[in-house]
């Protein structure tokens, strides 16, 4: 498994939007704005690549020069839970450090939670809909 940062608008991308459509969006009954994925062009993009093909992505937004949030993180249904999410988390973060930030933070979906306690994030605040489902804003200093 390799770790890349992905171009936006680059074959890659179109492979990290199609994963994020059907683990994050597709399940809600959403899918992407033109104008959202536009947006993403400021951001860091990463994935995790067997050969050409994706197996999951996260990326970086800026919040302020020292804190940035970790969004869209997603890993193929049928390799969850076999290290994919992990080394994904590793890879953002000494990239977020690389980048100056001090501070990770997302907004975490409920059943994720665990994974990102794993990681060593603390939820810092009370549940919350996002899309419709429950969230909780979770962080870690780097
Ligand atoms: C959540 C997600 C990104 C985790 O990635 P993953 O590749 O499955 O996770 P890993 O295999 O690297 O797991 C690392 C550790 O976290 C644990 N873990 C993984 N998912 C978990 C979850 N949902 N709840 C609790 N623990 C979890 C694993 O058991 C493992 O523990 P271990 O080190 O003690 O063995 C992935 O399961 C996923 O894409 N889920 C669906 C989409 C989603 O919810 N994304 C998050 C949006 S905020």
């Amino acid at each position: 498994m390799a770790l890349r940062i992905i171009d936006h608008g680059s074959k890659q991308y179109q492979q990290m939007v199609k994963l994020r459509d059907d683990i994050l969006r597709r399940p809600l009954g959403l899918t992407f704005s033109p104008d959202e994925l536009e947006e993403e062009k400021e951001n860091l993009l990463i994935g995790a690549f067997e050969d050409d093909n994706i197996l999951g992505c996260c990326m970086l937004v800026e919040e302020n020069p020292a804190v940035a949030r970790l969004r869209q993180m997603a890993v193929l249904n049928d390799l969850q839970g076999k290290g994919v999410g992990r080394a994904l988390m590793q890879f953002a973060e000494n990239l977020a450090r690389d980048h100056g930030y001090r501070t990770l933070n997302m907004h975490a979906r409920k059943n994720a939670v665990g994974f990102y306690e794993k990681m060593g994030y603390r939820v810092t605040g009370s549940e919350f809909l996002e899309l419709s489902i429950a969230h909780y804003v979770m962080k870690k200093e780097l």
